[in-house]
């Protein structure tokens, strides 16, 4: 017997959950670096193109079993396809978020530190420069502090989650969203304003397509991937929430373009400060956390006040962000324990926190105390990143598409995309394309691209 199975109330609150779960340090932290790593403006179109043309039929995808369904991931396959092995594929997505979740839980308390150290004043006014860039390189790198803040992190995380889908995740949601961007905006305006800083806004509009190498094909979609959570049954999972009446080709381009906007706002907030410290902009992973302090550092110099509030005001936009993104890793696999093992919300909450709370104490450990171990040449933080953004991703992903739009019935996949034949008539049969073919193309290049090069 189903139970009554709770949902978002109205479209604001489906596009702020799943917008609260595609935006997060994948649009703020990663974006930047990683079009800083592919040479900016050229990067941005591909990454455009990809999102729009390849991962929004994905997401597509994710919604039709989602909502169709009305189950969590492992138990929406075994509903859909009775019998078969796709319910492997639901199983494997439920593991992935908690994966990701584990080091994003970490990287999460980076930002619970730059926060506290931000109201504290510490990037204002040090007395050497050393003192603030070399700040994240030995606090990543201790034993005690980040292990700290993860925990406060994953802590948050839960409470969340405890609270159910509409007392918690929508509630949360709906006041993180507009404040996050207010935030943003107001960091990107900051930022223009700094002597130096047009040479970042040229760099982000003038596009030079001779840094487009088939890597920055492969990273631009890979981007796409991480940044609207797909292929790892979040977006599954919260469509399984949504409403019959609600418009799912709506919901999910609300969605991608509120993330593509961050990602572009966040782009614009943190390169003109970049270019205007004269920081290199390929400077990788560290280019939020080891950039920013040095320039508030430097900007603090006789403004300290307004530096410390700019700084704070950035770290708290990061870690709201984060959090609604952390959010929806946890509740795949809670929606999997309460749906199939019937298990308590709480329990299931707890249990799976503290599970993957314990597997990111040793990814927090692997920049210091445990650095020496290595799989496949990799620290366990890298190791886990890379097999997830790199493989399961892009694996769930093509699953998910190939099912639905190989294995389901044309007609079971047009009712739900058109309420029944009642909207988005007309544009079905281009969605339908690109489920069914460019996205998968899309995924299987992007896996050769990773093999290959
Ligand atoms: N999209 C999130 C971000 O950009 C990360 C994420 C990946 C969230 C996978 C859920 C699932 O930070």
């Amino acid at each position: 017997m189903m139970k009554q199975r709770e949902h978002f109330g109205n479209r604001f609150a489906v596009i702020a959950a799943m917008a609260g779960s595609a935006v997060g340090l994948g649009n703020i932290w990663r974006f930047p670096y990683v079009l800083g790593e592919y040479g900016g403006a050229a990067f941005i179109l591909v990454y455009i193109a990809a999102s729009l043309l390849v991962a929004l039929p994905i997401f597509f995808a994710e919604s039709v079993i989602g909502r169709r369904s009305r189950l969590d991931t492992f138990g929406a396959m075994r509903k859909l396809a009775p019998g078969t092995a796709w319910k492997w594929v639901g199983l494997l997505t439920i593991l992935s978020p908690l994966l990701i979740l584990s080091y994003y839980s970490v990287v999460g308390g980076w930002s619970v530190e730059f926060l506290f150290k931000a109201l504290s004043f510490d990037f204002t006014g040090a007395s050497t420069e050393e003192e603030v860039s070399g700040f994240f390189g030995r606090f990543i790198s201790s034993t005690w502090q980040p292990l700290i803040t993860h925990t406060l992190f994953m802590a948050l995380v839960a409470g969340v989650v405890l609270g159910g889908v509409k007392k918690g995740i929508e509630r949360f949601s709906k006041v993180a969203m507009p404040l996050l961007f207010v935030l943003i905006v107001f960091i990107v305006i900051y930022s223009l304003t700094l002597p130096g800083s047009m040479a970042g806004v040229t760099y982000l509009l003038k596009p030079d397509f001779s840094h487009l190498t088939s890597q920055a094909y492969a990273a631009a979609l890979g981007q796409a991937f991480f940044s609207l959570s797909l292929g790892v049954g979040t977006v599954l999972t919260y469509a399984s929430y949504v409403k019959k009446e609600e418009n799912l080709v709506a919901s999910g381009v609300g969605t991608a373009i509120c993330d593509l906007l961050f990602a572009l706002i966040a782009a614009f907030a943190v390169m003109p400060a970049v270019f205007a410290a004269g920081i290199a902009p390929e400077s990788g992973p560290g280019l939020v956390f080891q950039t920013f302090p040095y320039i508030f550092n430097k900007m603090g110099e006789g403004m300290p006040i307004v530096s410390a509030l700019v700084s704070a005001t950035f770290f708290l936009t990061i870690l709201a962000a984060a959090l609604t993104s952390a959010i929806s890793m946890l509740e795949v696999g809670v929606a999997f324990l309460v749906d199939e093992r019937g298990m308590k919300r709480r329990t299931a909450t707890l249990v799976l926190a503290f599970s993957t709370w314990l597997v990111g104490v040793l990814c927090s450990l692997s920049f210091g105390s445990l650095s020496g171990i290595k799989l496949l040449g990799l620290s366990f933080f890298d190791f886990l990143d890379t097999l997830c953004s790199d493989w399961l991703l892009p694996l769930g992903g093509l699953a998910f598409t190939i099912f639905v739009g190989w294995w389901m019935s044309k007609a079971d996949v047009r009712d739900e995309l058109t309420n029944g034949g009642t909207v988005n008539v007309k544009l079905f049969r281009g969605v339908y394309f690109l489920m069914r073919y460019l996205a998968p193309v899309g995924i299987i290049l992007v896996f050769l691209s990773n093999i290959l090069l």
